[in-house]
């Protein structure tokens, strides 16, 4: 996350207004969308792009010979080219569309378990991951007898370089590991992390759906193997995500899904497999969504991403303060350079009854595990509430989460 200091600043007032749905009201209130980590709401431009190709230009894609296919092969195969400027990857065959964040963990834990986990081999998570990148790697586990080796975090979601070291040995295979809680809104060393698993000859997954939402992506300059982002966290539509995947990391693992696009040559003896990308997207791929999320790739390259973290961070900065002087709240993990991604409790009350009443004053946000069952063990609670904060979100907003929280306050306790 940027400082906020030296960024040029955002017209949030003028960018509010390609938001349609922000010109809805929630129970007769000014609609106060803080549930961001969840889910993002999405600009006109990407709105656009997926009508447009709906109404103008649309078939399935690579298979057609005919103009309608071509040009939808173009959009989507452009979607591509911009995930990979996004990302800063070496080339766009390094960019596998999925249908999200999960679908792309599952990739790599179910490739990486054919022939490269197997038992008795070690896989390295945080205790701060999202149950997605935990789910597939337990699966290994009972499958195939792999050990899963946690690595433990401050409270703060901080990580202790030294310790991660520690829990390498020559059976370990792969470190899966968030850039950045979805809970304390804390980023990890992502570059310190890759450098420490290549030295011990693991390969390192890097969960982005948080990470990539808040600041620039450079995977050469972070050397991971494999990197997820998610369209829907992104202003983008739901049902895509990428997986970046170095090119000759992903030619040497098997296809995850079998079908049509991502063979070589299918007989009825055998089969051969494409180079990736195409190995690993089996099927009619999300069309639609890919150009989606393209469009919300290059809208967000337009407003700048270092002007949208310095946005950010100073509504996270605003956030923090105003919580910090209610004294019935418990706000979780003030590491310097977090995401405006704040958990926090209401003494005495439930999280779910905090967001309801807090719903009701017309503001969103979210009460829960957050699928991040490990952690919330590590931090002793089962449940919070979490505000989180986006691009078009102001410090009005941040009002009207304190004045929900005063009301919530005198209403439970
Ligand atoms: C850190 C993190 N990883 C993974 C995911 C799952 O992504 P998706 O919803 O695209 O499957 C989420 C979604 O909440 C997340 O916050």
């Amino acid at each position: 996350m940027s400082d906020g200091s030296q960024m040029p600043a955002l017209d949030v007032v003028a960018l509010r207004e390609e938001f349609p749905i922000l010109k809805r009201d929630a129970y007769g209130k000014r609609l106060v969308y803080l549930d961001n980590a969840a889910s993002a709401q999405k600009p006109r431009a990407v709105i656009d792009a997926i009508k447009i190709a709906m109404e103008h230009s649309y078939a399935n894609v690579h298979r057609g010979l005919h103009l309608l296919s071509n040009e939808t092969t173009a959009a989507y195969e452009n979607a591509r080219e911009t995930a990979a400027r996004f990302l800063n990857a070496a080339s766009s065959d390094e960019i596998i569309f999925t249908s999200g964040g999960t679908d792309a963990m599952n990739l790599v834990a179910n490739a990486m378990g054919v022939d490269e986990i197997g038992q008795g081999d070690e896989v390295i998570l945080s205790v701060m991951e999202h149950h997605s990148n935990i789910v597939p790697w337990h699966f290994l586990r009972e499958r195939k007898g792999a050990v899963v080796k946690w690595l433990d975090v401050s409270d703060d979601g901080e990580i202790d370089l030294g310790a991660y070291e520690k829990l390498f040995t020559d059976r370990t295979k792969i470190v899966a590991i968030t850039h950045m809680s979805n809970v304390l809104g804390a980023p990890t060393p992502v570059k310190e992390l890759t450098r420490i698993a290549h030295e011990h000859g693991a390969k390192i997954f890097i969960d982005g759906c948080q990470g990539a939402v808040h600041g620039g992506v450079d995977v050469q300059n972070i050397d991971c193997d494999f990197y997820a982002i998610t369209g829907h966290k992104l202003y983008g539509p739901s049902g895509i995500g990428v997986l970046y995947g170095k090119k000759s990391v992903m030619n040497s693992l098997p296809p995850f899904k079998g079908g049509g696009e991502m063979i070589d040559l299918v007989t009825t003896e055998t089969v051969t497999y494409n180079d990736t990308p195409h190995r690993f997207e089996a099927g009619t791929p999300p069309i639609l969504e890919a150009i989606g999320l393209g469009a919300a790739l290059n809208w967000m390259s337009e407003k700048g991403v270092d002007a949208i973290a310095a946005h950010e961070a100073n509504l996270r900065d605003a956030a923090l303060d105003a919580l910090s002087k209610l004294n019935f709240v418990r706000v979780f993990g003030r590491a310097s350079n977090k995401a405006p991604i704040i958990a926090f409790n209401v003494d005495g009350a439930h999280p779910h009854d905090v967001s309801t009443i807090l719903d009701r004053t017309g503001v969103a946000v979210r009460a829960g595990h957050h699928c991040a069952q490990p952690l919330m063990e590590r931090l002793g609670v089962t449940a919070t509430s979490r505000a989180s904060f986006g691009v078009y979100n102001t410090f009005d907003d941040i009002e009207a989460l304190i004045k929900g929280l005063h009301k919530t306050h005198e209403m439970l306790s």
